[in-house]
């Protein structure tokens, strides 16, 4: 995506310095664009926790960066399948709810098998590259699927504009380009089809107010921040005509898991008959578990991330606390949807039910 005149993605390297892998410092963002370099597997873990990089789509990525780099660090002396195992555990337990850490890794280990010590680099920097290249036509393709519904409510609105919501970011930040909750919408935006955004600020790190508000700003889409209890008032008062989200790992029976706030977004949304997609690449289909309530794994993040609140003051980024001193916080970082209230899950393949039939219908080859 632009920024200015500059096309970015979230995570490259540059031909010019191959031991830097590169991603936007999005602890830094609304408020400084900065870049930073990634030089080891330390790196690439500490970049994931702190959540300089974040977005299941883009975390995957850099988790295969991460054993890119794993193989840079092999001296005479290391015991090769040993470190790159150790490093490939390493990161995948750095976060433990978006499968595409895990998926990402296991696809470059799985390429390394049977290689040789003196390819084992190159071969991880080709796989690293192509998981990028694989999501960002994933994303490509969830735009143009996602496009059709925004049309359908255009055309049934006579072309007034399209008021979608979103919660925390699901744009080309989190992932390398286009985005998945966003792709469709940054799509239309470009065919001159009216839409307007309701931005969840979503807390506790504000990922829709400093990310999801950035970028739509960047792209000239129109957008309003709300606060993340306002939606489902703002859908009681009609004012929104579908929701669309992310997800960080989906059953092969269609709950889904995404960012704490997005089942009560569906519960309003049931309630108010509105629909409610969520886009995700098959990258964040987790085909080995059915109950999303009872199998996926919600990430608990520092208690401070709820006690404090993070914002620019006088020129710097500053936390103040939004509590009285001696309060005990929990911080649950995502949440379970039920495939019962989610409309249908937008796709690289196409649009269809959360139910596991329909889902293996249209991951046929996934599920063989
Ligand atoms: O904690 P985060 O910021 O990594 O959570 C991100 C989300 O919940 C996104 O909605 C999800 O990863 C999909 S990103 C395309």
């Amino acid at each position: 995506m632009k920024i200015g005149n500059q096309y970015y993605q979230g995570i490259w390297i540059d031909e010019g310095d191959p031991f830097a892998v590169k991603v936007i410092d999005q602890q830094k963002l609304p408020f400084f664009f900065e870049i930073k370099e990634l030089r080891s597997v330390d790196d690439v873990y500490g970049a994931i926790e702190n959540m300089t990089v974040r977005g299941a789509p883009l975390i995957g990525a850099a988790g295969a960066f991460g054993i890119y780099l794993a193989t840079l660090e092999i001296t005479h002396t290391t015991n090769i399948r040993e470190h790159l195992a150790n490093a490939a555990r390493y990161l995948v337990s750095c976060r433990p709810t978006a499968v595409n850490l895990s998926w990402a890794v296991n696809f470059v280990m799985d390429r390394l098998k049977n290689e040789q010590p003196s390819a084992l680099t190159k071969i991880a920097l080709e796989t690293a590259v192509e998981i990028c290249e694989m999501e960002k036509e994933n994303c490509r393709q969830i735009g143009k699927h996602g496009l059709k519904l925004i049309e359908v409510i255009s055309k049934k609105k006579k072309g007034e504009p399209v008021n979608i919501l979103t919660h925390c970011n699901a744009g080309w930040l989190a992932c390398i380009d286009y985005g998945t909750a966003t792709a469709p919408i940054y799509l239309a935006h470009e065919k001159g089809i009216a839409v307007h955004v309701w931005v969840d600020e979503t807390r506790p790190r504000n990922q829709g107010a400093k990310l999801t508000a950035y970028e739509l700003g960047q792209s000239g889409v129109p957008h309003t921040l709300i606060a993340d209890n306002s939606g489902g008032h703002l859908m009681q008062q009609k004012k929104v005509d579908i929701v669309i989200v992310g997800s960080d790992r989906t059953t092969k029976t269609g709950d889904v898991a995404n960012k704490t706030g997005t089942y009560l977004k569906a519960l309003a949304a049931f309630d108010n008959n509105i629909p409610f997609y969520v886009a995700l690449p098959s990258t964040s289909i987790d085909l080995s578990i059915s109950n999303g309530i009872k199998e996926i794994v919600i990430e608990e993040r520092n208690p401070e991330e709820v006690t404090n609140v993070s914002g620019l003051l006088n020129g710097t980024i500053q936390s103040v606390r939004v509590c009285p001193e001696d309060t005990v916080a929990a911080n649950h970082g995502f949440d379970i949807t039920p495939a019962r209230l989610i409309t249908g899950l937008i796709t690289e393949m196409g649009i269809c039910k959360a139910t596991e039939k329909d889902i293996k219908e249209m991951f046929s080859n996934k599920f063989s």
